[in-house]
């Protein structure tokens, strides 16, 4: 009898785990009763301005690793300057390259007139960002949510947080870590330069100097260098757009990974991946042989950095307008 009793307690505890809040963290079916029909409002508004402009896609989900590298996801990245709040938008990272906002405001408008006060821009960055990765051919997975939004941004958090592309493999690891993410992350993520463009700016350095001696990266397939510098030049259009996955430019694949070993990785953080490291250089190596790995690696390692830091219960707040704190 004691042992059924017992039995029945633990099997409602696994069944009905998944639907109660364990304070702090974060779970898929979070706006089930509140707004379920967010996921659709989200993935159709994504839809529709992926097939309006495809290389949305890869701008919404580099918005939402944008976020969370600086003060957890909690769309700090989305706020405006106003009063003592210095938009992240200005930062290095960010200025004349982060894009995608006017879209979250779409979706937000849209979600506000069939819930109101319910979702999180935190929680429409991450979401977008999975909806646009299945767009463009890569993984699914189930999205936690129940992240709320800040009250503040950081352009200090964003300038010194996010790698920079000319960063060493060590510097770029270590951010990675400071975030609780590990080098396995940092390969399978990185991936998402399987889609998306960079500017001339992003990747000059290699073209014409790259360790200060004048000379290009060696570690550039020459005839790769030479095309590149044509609509790259040593001074002026800094803001000329790269593919950069040369092979599939829209289409979310593996082709990232064949490219840096065939030395056509356009980012220098790109390519060090396979010259700096022997542990990424094996998992370059993988991905760019097993297209199944690399999809489940990344769905993985996108809901680890999805849960970086998150403002969760009564922390924070749900802005009404993405652009600004609520008064
Ligand atoms: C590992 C360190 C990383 C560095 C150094 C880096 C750097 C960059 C740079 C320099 C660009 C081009 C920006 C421009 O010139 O306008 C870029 C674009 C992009 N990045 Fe990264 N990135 C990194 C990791 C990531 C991660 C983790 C993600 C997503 C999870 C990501 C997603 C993207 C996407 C999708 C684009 C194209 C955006 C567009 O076309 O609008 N990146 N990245
Ligand atoms: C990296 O690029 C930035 C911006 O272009 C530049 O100021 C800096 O000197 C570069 N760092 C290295 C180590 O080359
Ligand atoms: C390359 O960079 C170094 C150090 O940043 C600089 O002193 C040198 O003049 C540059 N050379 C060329 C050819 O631009």
């Amino acid at each position: 009898m004691a042992k059924s009793i017992n039995f029945i307690l633990l099997f409602s505890l696994l069944a009905f785990a998944p639907f109660c809040q364990i304070e702090g963290s974060l779970y898929p079916q979070f706006y089930e009763g509140s707004c379920p029909r967010v996921h659709d409002i989200v993935n159709s508004i994504v839809a529709k301005a992926f097939a309006k402009d495809p290389r949305m896609a890869a701008s919404l989900l580099r918005l939402h690793f944008h976020d969370c590298f600086v003060k957890g996801c909690d769309a700090s990245i989305l706020l405006d300057s106003s009063g003592t709040i210095i938009s992240e938008k200005r930062s290095n990272p960010n200025r004349d390259s982060a894009r995608g906002f006017e879209v979250i405001d779409e979706i937000k408008s849209a979600i506000e007139k069939e819930c109101p006060g319910t979702v999180s821009c935190a929680d429409i960055l991450a979401l977008s960002a999975r909806d646009s990765t299945v767009l463009t051919g890569g993984p699914n997975w189930e999205v936690p949510l129940g992240r709320r939004d800040s009250l503040g941004a950081s352009i200090q958090g964003s300038n010194n947080n996010i790698p920079a592309p000319n960063n060493t493999f060590e510097t770029i690891l270590t951010k990675f870590k400071l975030k609780g993410l590990d080098i396995v992350d940092l390969v399978a993520l990185s991936g998402s330069h399987t889609i998306g463009d960079s500017r001339c700016t992003s990747f000059r350095q290699r073209l014409y100097n790259q360790s200060g001696n004048g000379k290009a990266d060696f570690t550039l397939d020459q005839n790769y260098a030479a095309k590149l510098r044509t609509q790259c030049p040593r001074s002026g259009g800094d803001q000329n757009l790269f593919v950069l996955d040369f092979v599939t430019p829209t289409k979310f694949d593996n082709n990232y990974f064949k490219n840096l070993l065939a030395n056509k990785g356009l980012l220098s953080s790109d390519e060090i991946l396979l010259t700096k490291n022997k542990v990424s250089a094996d998992l370059v190596k993988k991905y760019a042989e097993r297209n199944d790995i690399f999809f489940e690696q990344f769905a993985k390692s996108m809901i680890k950095m999805g849960n970086i830091t998150p403002l969760t219960d009564s922390k924070g707040e749900i802005r009404k307008h993405c652009r600004k704190i609520n008064k």
